[in-house]
């Protein structure tokens, strides 16, 4: 068990160089199966989430090599098996091998996945485009029998512009019989990033990004050499430390439009913001105004940043709300904010913030990743020491999380107890 120790209160400058997506490489590594030859992805980062994925990929016969930041697939001596439970339930993103290998292989054998316990997380939208394509499902208990004599090409209406159905149905239409249209789909930048890559294999996709995708399924999908997007989560998270305890805090190697709700609502707040072509700057204001946020999908408020961002909401002067609108279950860090001095109640899905209240260091819990990561950056704000037990979480989805902050002044080491 490893234990994360913050000694709060240190001003935060210098550069905080953005790794690639978490979650466009956690589809990208299951999309490689799809190709004929070797794939490249680079700007893959280097957490937990990524590893488990390359682990499946070798329980199945590829060859996976990471130099750097590059991961190379080879692809060519997969066996279709089962997946086993263990591997399944390390993350969520275990779903994409579903989309990939029925895609390729028109059959899978694996468990329901694991990942966050943020609420219900059903996969119902991606069984339904995959039945829709022509597969037929069958689950006992827990594990899932995907099988297609055919794949055919059909319209797709997601009830829910679901970003794992989104790229799960597109893994599993790239290789279909004729063209398929999905219709409310996702448009998360994860979702362009996966299109772009399964595109550079030769798939025929149009549209990623608006809420029409069209795939007109080909034959062959050929290797290819592909960048994952720097990620916007990841980019979000510093930015809101810098917002509070950054000092010309640069956040460098982003797409600022990726995380313009997140800007424009910090801007609303007072915060000192300079936005340029791949940077931010940004500096702890005075006094912070209040502000309500409700999570959307993208454009709008990410649910992914509604944690790290209710940290800031406790510096405001008056009351703050944070609606959280996409997970029924993404406030377990309110207790230990609230242990560690805020004053935030909640009421079905609004979080009331009253502020400003100060942070005082205490012993806490990282109960899922975005969790953990609102809790590094109580952590860091905060007065005296911060211990944040369960950081296995964090370090699914944040590479070099302590090198990083150390390298722009903050007092924070990683112990195992
Ligand atoms: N949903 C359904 N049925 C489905 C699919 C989704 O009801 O078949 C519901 C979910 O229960 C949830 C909502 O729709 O309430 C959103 O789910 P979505 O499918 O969009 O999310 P996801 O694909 O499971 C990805 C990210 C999450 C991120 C969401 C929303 C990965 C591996 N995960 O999850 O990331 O919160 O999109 O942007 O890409 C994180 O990084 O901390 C994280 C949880």
């Amino acid at each position: 068990m490893k234990v994360l120790e913050i000694q709060g209160g240190h001003e935060l400058s210098g550069t905080i160089r953005i790794s690639g997506a978490k979650n466009s490489s956690v589809a990208l590594i299951p999309a490689a199966i799809l190709a004929d030859d070797d794939v490249t992805i680079c700007n893959v980062p280097e957490v937990t989430d990524t590893d488990a994925l390359s682990e499946i990929l070798e329980f199945l016969g590829a060859s996976v090599r990471r130099a750097s930041e590059s991961i190379v697939i080879s692809p060519k001596t997969i066996q279709n098996k089962e997946i086993p439970k263990e591997l399944s339930k390390k993350l969520r993103a275990s779903y994409y091998f579903m989309g990939a290998l029925l895609g390729k292989y028109k059959h899978v054998e694996m468990y329901f996945p694991g990942g966050c316990s943020i609420g219900a997380r059903p996969i119902n939208l991606h069984l339904k485009g995959f039945e829709l394509l022509g597969a037929t499902i069958d689950i006992n208990d827990d594990r899932y029998v995907v099988d297609a004599k055919d794949l055919k090409g059909a319209n797709i209406y997601l009830d829910f512009a679901s970003v794992g159905a989104t790229i799960n149905i597109m893994l599993a239409a790239v290789k279909a019989r004729g063209t398929s249209i999905i219709d409310n789909a996702a448009k998360e930048p994860e979702i362009v990033n996966v299109a772009t890559f399964l595109n550079n294999m030769g798939a025929k996709i149009t549209g990623a990004g608006t809420s029409r995708i069209k795939i007109v399924g080909v034959n062959k999908l050929h290797g290819c050499f592909h960048e994952v997007i720097p990620d916007r989560i990841e980019a979000g998270t510093y930015t809101i430390i810098g917002a509070l305890i950054g000092k010309y805090l640069k956040i460098d190697n982003i797409i600022p439009e990726h995380i313009e709700s997140l800007t424009s609502k910090l801007i609303e707040m007072g915060v000192e913001l300079e936005i340029g072509d791949d940077y931010l700057l940004v500096n702890k204001p005075s006094k912070y105004n209040p502000v309500e946020v409700q999570t959307q999908v993208f454009p709008g408020f990410p649910t992914d940043l509604q944690q790290p961002f209710m940290v800031l909401t406790t510096k405001c002067n008056g009351k703050s709300k944070v609606e959280e609108t996409i997970y029924e279950n993404r406030f377990m860090h309110v207790p230990y904010l609230n242990k560690m001095g805020a004053n935030i109640t909640i009421k079905d899905r609004v979080a009331t913030i009253k502020g400003p209240t100060e942070l005082i260091g205490s012993e806490v819990e990282a109960t899922d990743l975005r969790a953990g990561a609102s809790l590094v950056v109580a952590g860091l704000g905060a007065k005296g020491k911060t211990i944040i037990h369960n950081v296995e979480h964090i370090l699914r989805g944040y590479e070099n999380i302590i090198e990083k902050l150390t390298d722009v002044g903050a007092k924070i080491t990683i112990k195992e107890i």
